[in-house]
């Protein structure tokens, strides 16, 4: 991971292989013209010729001579009437793509544009910390499985550092470290193929977590049909691979712990309502929720944030072995009440219930907030932008809300109007696992709220988020890591 050093030095005294130099559009002043006198104004010559005026995620190299740095990456910040805290996390990222592509080892950032918008924002902030994580998230890249490519030769010489030149702000580098590793970490869990990414596998991660301020727990099939997790263990029946569920306690606070859970099905087949075979490989990413809230639980203590949180992850695969669920069983939960699975693919929500049975039984909630891949019909209502967001608590989502906005992984909230309870009724048991085709985004939703009682909660559907099939600002294509950075920083201002 790239290192940051904050350093009173200027522009053109530091030594790199780039110097970024963010411009507002048409923005040709201060020390960018101070610094192109000693270059022999070839930036100047940039702008008159219209190849770059400074708009958003515009940008140039210019290979010069005059100063320290041997090359000077012109960014383009737009208008500053235009500009926010994402615009310039985009641009972090843009220069990493682009310092990636050209094999820079190093590289320095001028914050002089950047030292006179720190108000203007209206963010948390200072604008030099956006720029920084745009950098972090946007140098993550997974080749594991690329044995001798050029891609796994160069990485360890890429961009090993960026320096921060004369900044007037306090940006807090831990902070930004610890949550954009932890990204990295739940991208890494999520991209990894389901062979090597077992409800087993899964469980060894996060008891590798496990630590003097961490506890962890793994229930094995045995231990949660004690509990009464017939719900949990009818997804389970159809693999070979044996079902983890997985407890992580973090308990540094006072008071009731917050509980965070994670849909970790490992591989989602649709069970014995299989899939279509077109788009199945995608379903690894089915345990993105579980792999979120890992990525929390370690950025947590990397923090030392003073909360008591514990993370579940009900992990099995969702397979039609010979032992599978059938369309139609009834089950009993923790909660005591029955469902019948009319649908072996609406299997998140099975799984989710019962941990968060077990999480009201154990541990007294002060809020549940559960994450997870759930429906389809999640990207058809808001596409890959944002996640969906219900829950009993209006204050819970109010906090999310203004998370979103600064960590800009955004929500949108959707209903749970009492009607929906109707598009659940069973004929055989207390309640059916699938509402119908209409609503389902907001049914799957109001299925897990029947059982969650009066904690206060909150869920997030990723399934549109989670993974992209596009490169982004500074998310390549792929496992996205959402989620992490919503959650620690909706964790870090609830105490
Ligand atoms: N894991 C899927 C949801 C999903 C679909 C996530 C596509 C990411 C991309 C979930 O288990 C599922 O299969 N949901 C069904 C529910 C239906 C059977 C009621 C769906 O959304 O189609
Ligand atoms: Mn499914
Ligand atoms: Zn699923």
């Amino acid at each position: 991971m790239i290192k940051i050093a904050l350093k009173n030095l200027s522009e053109e005294i530091v030594k790199t292989d780039a110097l970024i130099i963010p411009l507002f559009e048409g923005d040709y002043s201060g020390t960018c013209r101070r610094l192109d006198s000693l270059i022999g104004n070839y930036i100047k010559t940039a702008f008159d010729s219209g190849e770059f005026i400074g708009k958003h995620n515009q940008a140039t190299i210019l290979h010069i001579n005059g100063i320290k740095a041997s090359r000077i990456l012109l960014l383009g910040l737009g208008k500053k009437e235009d500009l926010t805290a994402e615009k310039i996390r985009q641009c972090g990222g843009k220069a990493a793509c682009i310092l990636k592509g050209i094999g820079a080892k190093d590289s320095a950032l001028s914050t002089s544009s950047f030292n006179a918008l720190n108000r203007h924002l209206n963010v948390e902030q200072s604008a030099a910390f956006y720029f920084i994580e745009g950098v972090m998230l946007a140098s993550y890249r997974f080749d594991r499985y690329r044995k001798n490519s050029d891609a796994s030769s160069a990485k360890n010489n890429f961009l090993k550092g960026l320096t921060i030149l004369n900044s007037k702000a306090d940006i807090p580098v831990d902070y930004l470290k610890s949550t954009s590793w932890a990204v990295a970490f739940a991208k890494d869990l999520v991209n990894t193929p389901s062979n090597d990414m077992t409800p087993t596998i899964l469980a060894q991660t996060a008891r590798s977590l496990a630590s003097k301020k961490i506890r962890a727990k793994i229930l094995e099939r045995k231990d949660a049909d004690r509990e009464g997790m017939g719900a949990y263990l009818a997804v389970a029946k159809g693999s070979d691979e044996p079902p983890k569920f997985i407890v992580l306690e973090y308990q540094e606070g006072k008071g009731a712990p917050v509980v965070l859970v994670g849909k970790s099905i490992t591989f989602d087949s649709g069970g014995l309502s299989l899939k279509p075979a077109d788009g199945m490989e995608k379903m690894k990413y089915d345990m993105a929720g579980g792999a979120a809230v890992l990525g929390v639980m370690k950025a947590v203590v990397e923090l030392g944030l003073k909360l008591n949180l514990i993370a579940i992850l009900p992990a099995t695969e969702n397979l039609p072995g010979g032992s599978a669920t059938r369309p139609g069983d009834i089950v009993s939960t923790v909660s005591g009440k029955t469902v019948e699975i009319a649908n072996t693919d609406a299997e998140g929500r099975l799984v989710l219930i019962d941990a968060i049975g077990y999480a009201k039984k154990y541990f007294k909630p002060r809020a549940i907030i559960d994450i997870a891949t759930l429906t389809g019909a999640c990207s058809v209502a808001l596409g890959n932008e944002a996640m969906a967001m219900m829950g009993n608590d209006d204050e819970l989502m109010e906090r999310l809300k203004k998370s979103a906005a600064e960590t800009y992984e955004r929500v949108w909230q959707m209903p749970l109007y009492e009607e929906y309870k109707d598009y659940l009724k069973s004929d055989t048991a207390d309640i059916k696992n699938i509402g119908g085709r209409n609503g389902s985004l907001v049914t799957a939703a109001y299925f897990i709220k029947e059982f969650v009682g009066d904690t206060p909660w909150v869920h997030l559907d990723i399934a549109g988020t989670a993974f992209s099939e596009k490169d982004r600002a500074y998310t390549s294509k792929g496992a996205t890591g959402i989620g992490v950075r919503l959650l620690i920083h909706f964790l870090k201002g609830l105490y």
